[in-house]
């Protein structure tokens, strides 16, 4: 009855979840987005066609597969519109989707709000997506937020009409032009009428699933330390990308959780502010950049970029109980020279391995490196670890090492069949 795989970030986002999903979908009979929202961004190439995800699970682009939008989502009514008609001209017929009732919805004030809230943090700026999650994840907690299934019912009207209504009183508070709610009723109902159809009780329905021994996908976005608890407080996401975001955001509970697979690069992004302990700002950091094209699928924003931290990524592996590692680009940090791995940190003067979120340890921990040699030559046609050049494996062997997980996935590379499996 363990039929629940899940895919998480291990560090700051952007590790290339979106690949080791759609490798992973082939025998997955659902593919379940349980948190964030549009705020992530998702790449999966297929026959030469690059898809950009941002709020619907990737794992629909296998029409045997259910694609779940679960309760812990947050979901821009507008946004999923457009990634739906998109895959339409593509020929896809998207009978395969479903979104839970209890979904939140964003609304147009969400990300007004979340350029505002932005504006006053001034030097302390977030550096967020400003797609207004962290504003739908506050109206939900705070509980005047609207679900799904208000969004679709004849209470919409009534909802909306209050949450406008104060949201003006802020607006107007800070200057801004107030609302009309009217306007924003007759947009959003629109977009309500087309999206009735996929709403549904998706947590019964993943139950279903599990009783009869379908294999279901739990897509992670965003990554650990992005997580509102477990992350780089408070330059974090509204949400738990984390382990214990798979059970509130679907309503699968931990006994039915088989692998936790934690995906990274062979080297490590950041976008957005917040600490950063093996960032190069400098020419190592924009090579990587280059040869990486690590700029966001969300945002456009350049990502800093740096080494591979073990020390994070052990804590990653060790909040969530990840089972296996999947790394990606491979092939990318393979065409330095040299390559670094941060093994431990020193702070105030001494040497750990224990990785805190708080920031005083992050903003004032140096990287303590190991060094190996680069050059792997084409690693792209490689089908097996064996055939993978002896610098490529000694970095693989020290990682495994180091995090005592295995590696099971490698990527070689950005076409969808550039990935070993172990
Ligand atoms: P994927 O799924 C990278 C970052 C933002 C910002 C912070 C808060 O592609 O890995 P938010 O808009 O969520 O309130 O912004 O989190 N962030 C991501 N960074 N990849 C993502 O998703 C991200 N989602 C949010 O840059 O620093
Ligand atoms: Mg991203």
């Amino acid at each position: 009855m363990k039929n629940v795989n899940v895919v998480l970030g291990a560090f700051y986002g952007d590790e290339g979840k979106g690949k080791i999903i759609d490798y992973l979908s082939k025998d997955a009979r659902y593919a379940v987005r349980f948190s964030g929202g549009n705020n992530a961004g998702h790449q999966v190439e297929v026959n030469g066609t690059k898809f950009a995800f941002h709020l619907l699970p990737s794992g629909i682009l296998n029409e045997n597969i259910k694609a779940i939008l679960g309760n812990g989502v947050v979901i821009d009514p507008k946004v999923l519109l457009e990634e739906i008609d998109n895959l339409k001209k593509h020929g896809y017929k998207v009978n395969n989707l479903y979104i839970s009732e209890k979904a939140h919805v964003i609304m147009p004030y969400h990300i007004i709000l979340d350029g505002l809230l932005e504006e006053c943090r001034g030097n302390n700026k977030i550096g967020t997506t400003k797609r207004g999650i962290g504003p739908c994840y506050c109206d939900k907690f705070e509980r005047s937020g609207i679900r799904m299934e208000d969004f679709i019912s004849n209470h919409f009207k009534e909802l909306l009409e209050i949450n406008v209504k104060n949201k003006n009183v802020i607006l107007k508070a800070y200057g801004y032009e107030e609302l009309d709610f009217k306007e924003i009723y007759n947009e959003y109902q629109k977009y309500a009428k087309e999206l009735k159809k996929y709403v549904t009780d998706t947590t019964t329905m993943l139950h279903k699933a599990i009783k009869n021994n379908e294999n279901i996908l739990c897509e992670g976005a965003q990554a650990t330390l992005l997580d509102i608890d477990f992350g780089s407080y408070p330059y974090v996401t509204s949400s738990n990308p984390t382990i214990g975001g798979v059970s509130t955001g679907t309503g699968i509970g931990s006994r039915y959780i088989n692998d936790v697979i934690g995906v990274i690069k062979a080297y490590s992004s950041r976008v957005g502010e917040g600490p950063y302990v093996t960032e190069q700002k400098n020419e190592i950091g924009d090579k990587i950049r280059e040869l990486g094209h690590e700029y966001g699928t969300t945002t456009k924003r350049p990502r800093r970029c740096g080494w591979l931290d073990i020390v994070a990524l052990n804590y990653a592996i060790m909040v969530n109980g990840m089972t296996c590692i999947a790394i990606n680009h491979l092939d990318t940090i393979g065409k330095l020279d040299k390559i670094k791995l941060c093994v431990a940190y020193k702070y105030q003067g001494k040497e750990t391995t224990d990785f805190r979120t708080n920031m005083d340890f992050l903003n004032n921990s140096e990287a303590i490196y190991e060094e190996f040699d680069g050059n792997f030559g084409d690693i792209s046609k490689c089908k097996t670890y064996d055939e993978l050049p002896e610098n490529a494996k000694k970095y693989i062997k020290r990682i495994e090492e180091l995090t005592n997980t295995p590696i099971r996935f490698i990527g070689t590379g950005a076409a969808r069949e550039n990935i070993i499996v172990r």
